[in-house]
């Protein structure tokens, strides 16, 4: 071993990564030096992943969907929450962005997904293929199915990432709203399925997603971590729409969940649009909430 590739140790638990700082071998959670986590633990997360970014990946095949999470922010998610070898569940995986963030994490991490909608599934498949990534499993059938198969009955997960619709709001295209977004016009439903959870008034889409995370959160091992994507809506005569906070209350506590905070997430590939202009105040909502529950 060269003087160059020996461990460099520091004080009694750490070891010298050089420019990435310093690994403290008692870090039980991830692979990451000081710096690098406390840098996640920044409650405003702000990425900009162009169509043409290197980490978004196959975006090409993947733009048939209405909201495909780019796989370079899924990468630093699985790289904060896991360490190599572990494994991964997306019960909502769309087109593919954790199975293809979990590949780009790389470290042997296995992820499987479940998805209502072939038609993504295949979009994903596609991805892979012309990328030349490896294809982690992915069910198509509803969630609430899930423990009828064996690869997840039989397997404990170390993280679990849930990007599921946001109620039946999303399928309501608002004034001004006819802009594209990613290829797709914003109000495009996911798909005609009912037991699609984007097809469910809320009070329905809050029972079920409750029913889905208890069945995922079965499957999670002892104090690791669910993350759950979500965005509220314009607020209006019958509701304030703040989806984040009752998705928070509906879902503390299930299945040993608890709420540990939140990382907001302001997508620079959104553009600003005149909503009310020029007569009232209308929010442009570019940001998501990254929701963060841990199993205790
Ligand atoms: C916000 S998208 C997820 C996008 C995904 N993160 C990606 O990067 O492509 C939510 C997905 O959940 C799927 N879905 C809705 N209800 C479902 C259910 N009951 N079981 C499984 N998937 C469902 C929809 O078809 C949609 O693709």
């Amino acid at each position: 071993m060269s003087e160059n590739n020996r461990i460099k140790r520091v004080k009694k638990y750490g070891i010298d990564l050089g420019e990435r700082g310093i690994y403290d071998t008692r870090n039980k959670l991830n692979e990451l030096t000081g710096k690098e986590w406390v840098y996640f633990t920044n409650s405003i997360w702000i990425t900009g992943y162009s169509p043409t970014a290197k980490e978004n990946v196959g975006l090409k095949y993947r733009k048939i969907h209405p909201s495909p999470k780019p796989p370079g922010l899924i990468k630093d998610i699985v790289n904060f929450f896991t360490k190599s070898n572990s494994k991964i569940l997306d019960p909502f995986a769309g087109v593919g962005g954790t199975l293809l963030g979990t590949a780009l994490a790389g470290g042997d991490r296995l992820a499987i997904g479940i998805e209502l909608e072939q038609k993504y599934i295949d979009a994903y498949k596609k991805t892979c293929f012309v990328e030349q990534m490896e294809i982690m499993p992915i069910i198509a059938d509803d969630s609430l199915n899930m423990l009828n198969y064996e690869i997840i009955r039989d397997n404990e997960f170390d993280l679990i990432i849930a990007d599921p619709p946001y109620s039946d709001m999303m399928n309501k295209a608002r004034t001004g709203q006819k802009a594209k977004l990613y290829g797709q016009k914003v109000g495009t439903p996911y798909s005609e399925n009912k037991n699609d959870l984007g097809n469910l008034p809320k009070e329905q889409y809050l029972q079920k997603l409750r029913e889905i995370v208890e069945l995922a959160s079965s499957r999670l091992k002892k104090d690791k971590y669910f993350i759950l994507f979500c965005k509220d809506f314009q607020p209006d005569s019958n509701s304030p729409n703040i989806l984040h906070a009752d998705i928070i209350y509906s879902i503390n506590g299930v299945g040993g969940l608890q709420y540990k905070g939140m990382r907001i997430w302001h997508d620079q590939a959104m553009s600003l649009y005149p909503f009310g202009y020029p007569y009232s105040f209308v929010m442009n909502q570019i940001h998501q909430y990254i929701l963060i529950f841990r199993k205790g």
